[in-house]
């Protein structure tokens, strides 16, 4: 489990928590499991399912030596479970799984998992305006509410306050739970919810305190996306001068519940589910999780097990990719049933101007954080100093700007240059790393290969060479935007790569929004700085941001289903970027993005509102798909809960908006995909397919024409994909378009071979 958000403090921060966690680890014998039961097997002499999974505890008690049970010794009730999944965590020994086992009624058993680690201007880069599209037409998403399950909240951030928002729905079932530096006060008419979970983290650590039992945030992480997700408006926020102006979400309005599942302790897979569980119970419209398991199966999978629960009663899942990239086959939470979204790069820069001696300026990349005087300071070029790897060799240009050469490996040299006697840095790169993460503890600035050899020959021309740095600056309109985040985990989805993720990319990179004030947000040198908002970077930030478009787009059509919502965000999605060329990779700069990295393409919540066609999915499709996967009866039962399905339909054709295949034969084959789609226009319409290859391999699609008469009508059409294995072993990818006969909808589906 990690959270997806990546910046070095946090890497840090979880790297110690880890360490904490197998240090406490010392209970033997007996563990938390998280125990699956076919409620339909339910004796009729229980009352409810508590009854039941209670009493079946109780049967363990007698297995072995009833003489050697000491009080507490028995088998433990955690949670009972009844939305996301049926059944109950416990902690159990060895001999009492096993009974368990054969009790009538018992799906599966599984260990509780560890974790294992591994917006200021967003809306206006979404094009969200008040004026037309999706923000007025879903009343900014007033009467929805959105799920995060995260790590807590700091419910004084003002995105949190209330103002200008109407009552709660009335369908809202949830709780404001009280705790430590917790009230029911802190919940409003904004922050609606506040959860907290943490039996299974207590049960894997007894002897664990718990340094904040309750749902206030000790992390930022969940303040972050929550506020991302649906932060109400604030004036004039800002992070040290950088990213100034009105925060917001990108459903201002729409209701946040918090369930903390995720501790400065650790997380468990028991707790994520009974805040899913929960979350389901209580009425939430969209789950926003920034967090998933890498190399588990579906059906161990509490993202996955709960995302299928949310989508039978309407409520879409919205999950982060991971930040494993650029490799392919990193991705995590690739779930045909729920949203994955990747992360992008915004079209913000975060700046530091660099003036050198004889006048000539260049800008460049810097979130350092203040206002620091360094005016016409001698800067020096020098062959030994600039690979800028040893603090003790930099400090001999004591007081000097020194020029750093990219030697691979970034962070280090920020160390360096921070713990020396420098005045500070001009990094020279190519490297996305200060686009995309790195940090700024040294008054620094990061500038282009091409920039650099202006400032080398200067510095090495110029008799006495100075420079004055100055900071703080936010660019707009930068070119070009948005690019994949280097970080951003690929596909295919390692848990299933018959369906094509991620599903969309999402503003992931340097995303500015709501903090925990009284954790360090910045730092100059080695004093931390504290504020009410971070600038963070992750497939965490995106996914909130797809959170909260699904919010705005259940607002603005309540009937929409979760396949419904899903498909309008990618058919309507964008694979161009501000330039109006192919959104590039920054994990593999020569190269444009692939489908792998980024989905269907960037985000559009306007266009998103008005899709023209769907192609929508229901449960039991999405069962037909999961008995395709070679699952055991009870692995299926396991995620789908329910024996009322059965696998009587077998099918991997998934109504998806995307295809991917793979060609094991060298001999010519052809691939063949079914898909229907739904007319959400309000009038009848025609719409021709365009069909754009992959390159070597060629499209049929039949028919080519769809007519529909009314708003709700279905069509159907296959697609084949022609071709035979290649050697080289490169992605492929192309597309197939809808397009109406006024040109107005196209509905666009990415097609992958790898
Ligand atoms: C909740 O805590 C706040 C701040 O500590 C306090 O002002 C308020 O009175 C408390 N409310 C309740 C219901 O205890
Ligand atoms: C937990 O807190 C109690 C009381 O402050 C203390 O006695 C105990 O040693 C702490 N336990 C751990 C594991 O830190
Ligand atoms: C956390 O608080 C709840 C509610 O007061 C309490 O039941 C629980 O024992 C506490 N957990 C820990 C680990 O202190
Ligand atoms: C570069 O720095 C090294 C180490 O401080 C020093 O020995 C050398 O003289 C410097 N070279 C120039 C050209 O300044
Ligand atoms: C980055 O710069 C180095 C030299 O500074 C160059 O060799 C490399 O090709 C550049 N990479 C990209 C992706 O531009
Ligand atoms: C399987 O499910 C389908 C759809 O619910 C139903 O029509 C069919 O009768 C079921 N078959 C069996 C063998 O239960
Ligand atoms: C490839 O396809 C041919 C023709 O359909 C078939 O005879 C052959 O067995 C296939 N080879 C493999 C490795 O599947």
């Amino acid at each position: 489990m990690a959270t997806n958000v990546t910046s070095f403090s946090h890497l840090i921060f979880h790297a110690c928590l880890l360490f904490a966690l197998h240090l406490g680890f010392t209970s033997a014998q007996r563990s938390t499991y998280i125990v699956h039961m076919d409620k339909s097997a339910m004796p009729k002499d229980f009352t409810s399912h508590v009854h039941w999974y209670s009493a079946t505890l109780n049967s363990l008690m007698s297995v072995g030596p009833t003489k050697f049970h000491k009080l507490g010794s028995g088998p433990r009730l955690l949670y009972t479970y009844d939305n996301a999944i049926h059944g109950f965590s416990a902690v159990l020994s060895p001999k009492e799984l096993q009974t368990l086992q054969t009790v009538s009624g018992f799906v599966s058993a599984y260990r509780d998992q560890t974790v294992t680690v591994d917006t200021t201007h967003t809306t206006s880069f979404l094009s969200l305006n008040p004026v037309t599209g999706l923000w007025p037409a879903s009343d900014y998403g007033m009467n929805v509410i959105v799920g995060v399950i995260d790590t807590g909240v700091w419910p004084e951030s003002e995105s949190f306050e209330d103002y200008g928002m109407t009552d709660i729905p009335a369908k809202w079932k949830g709780k404001c739970v009280p705790g430590d530096q917790f009230n029911t006060s802190m919940c409003n008419k904004k922050l609606i919810g506040a959860q907290y979970f943490n039996k299974g983290l207590v049960a894997a650590n007894p002897n664990i305190n718990i340094s904040m039992n309750s749902t206030r945030d000790t992390e930022g992480h969940g303040t972050h996306t929550s506020s991302t997700a649906a932060g109400n408006y604030v004036e004039g926020a800002s992070f040290f001068g950088y990213a100034p102006g009105t925060a917001r979400g990108v459903a201002p309005r729409a209701r946040v519940a918090m369930y903390k599942v995720l501790w400065d302790e650790g997380g468990y897979t028991s707790d994520i589910l009974a805040g899913i569980d929960q979350a389901i119970s209580d009425g939430v419209d969209v789950i926003s999780i920034s967090m998933g398991l890498n190399g588990v199966p579906f059906y161990e999978d509490p993202v996955a097990i709960g995302a299928f629960a949310a989508m039978e009663k309407g409520i879409l899942l919205s999950a982060s990719a991971g930040n494993d990239g650029p490799f392919l086959g990193t991705l995590h939470n690739g779930i045909p049933w729920a949203l994955t979204s990747a992360a992008g790069t915004i079209d913000r820069q975060f700046a530091g101007t660099l003036t050198l001696g004889n006048g000539l300026s260049i800008v460049g990349w810097s979130l350092f954080p203040a206002n620091a005087l360094v005016k016409d300071v001698p800067l020096v070029y020098n062959k030994t100093l600039s690979a800028c790897d040893s603090s003790k060799l930099l400090s001999e240009a004591n007081g000097a700007i020194v020029i750093c050469l990219d030697n691979g490996y970034s962070n280090g040299q920020m160390y360096e240059i921070t713990q020396s006697m420098v005045a500070g840095a001009i990094l020279i790169t190519n490297d996305t790393l200060y686009e995309d993460i790195g940090e700024f503890f040294s008054p620094a600035v990061s500038i282009s290969p091409k920039d650099g050899m202006t400032v080398i020959n200067y510095a090495t021309s110029a008799h006495e060479p100075t420079v004055t740095l100055t900071f703080q600056q936010t660019i707009l309109g930068e070119k070009r935007a948005p690019a994949v985040a280097a970080y951003s985990s690929r596909g295919p989805s390692p848990s299933y790569p018959g369906i094509l993720k991620p599903d969309i990319m999402a503003p992931g990179s340097r995303v500015f929004a709501s903090w925990a004030p009284n954790l360090p947000s910045a730092r100059i040198g080695s004093n931390l700085l504290l504020s009410d908002y971070n600038i963070i970077s992750g497939t965490s930030m995106s996914c909130p941001h797809s959170s909260g478009i699904a919010a705005l787009l259940k607002g603005a059509h309540p009937d929409w289903s979760p396949a419904a919502i899903r498909s309008a965000m990618m058919t309507t999605a964008n694979s161009f970027d501000n330039t109006q060329n192919p959104i590039h990779d920054n994990g593999i700069p020569s190269e444009p993005a692939t489908p792998l990295a980024m989905g269907a393409g960037q985000v559009d919540p306007n266009k998103a509102l008005d899709p023209g066609l769907i192609y929508d999915a229901g449960a039991q499709d999405y069962v037909n798909l999961i008995c395709s996967m070679k699952f055991t009866k009870k692995q299926i039962l396991t995620i789908t809960r329910s024996s009322s399905y059965n696998c009587s339909t077998v099918s991997s054709d998934l109504n998806y908006p995307s295809f991917i295949t793979s060609f094991s034969n060298e001999t010519l084959s052809i691939q063949v995909f079914h898909r229907t789609v739904t007319n959400v226009g309000n009038d009848a319409a025609v719409y021709v397919a365009k069909l754009e290859a992959p390159k070597g391999y060629s499209l049929s699609v039949s028919p080519d024409k769809l007519s529909f008469q009314h708003k709700s009508d279905k069509q159907s059409f296959t697609i084949g994909i022609y071709g035979s294995q290649q050697k080289n072993g490169k992605v492929s990818s192309g597309s197939i378009t809808w397009v109406d006969s006024i040109g107005h909808h196209l509905v666009r589906s990415p097609i992958v071979v790898v």
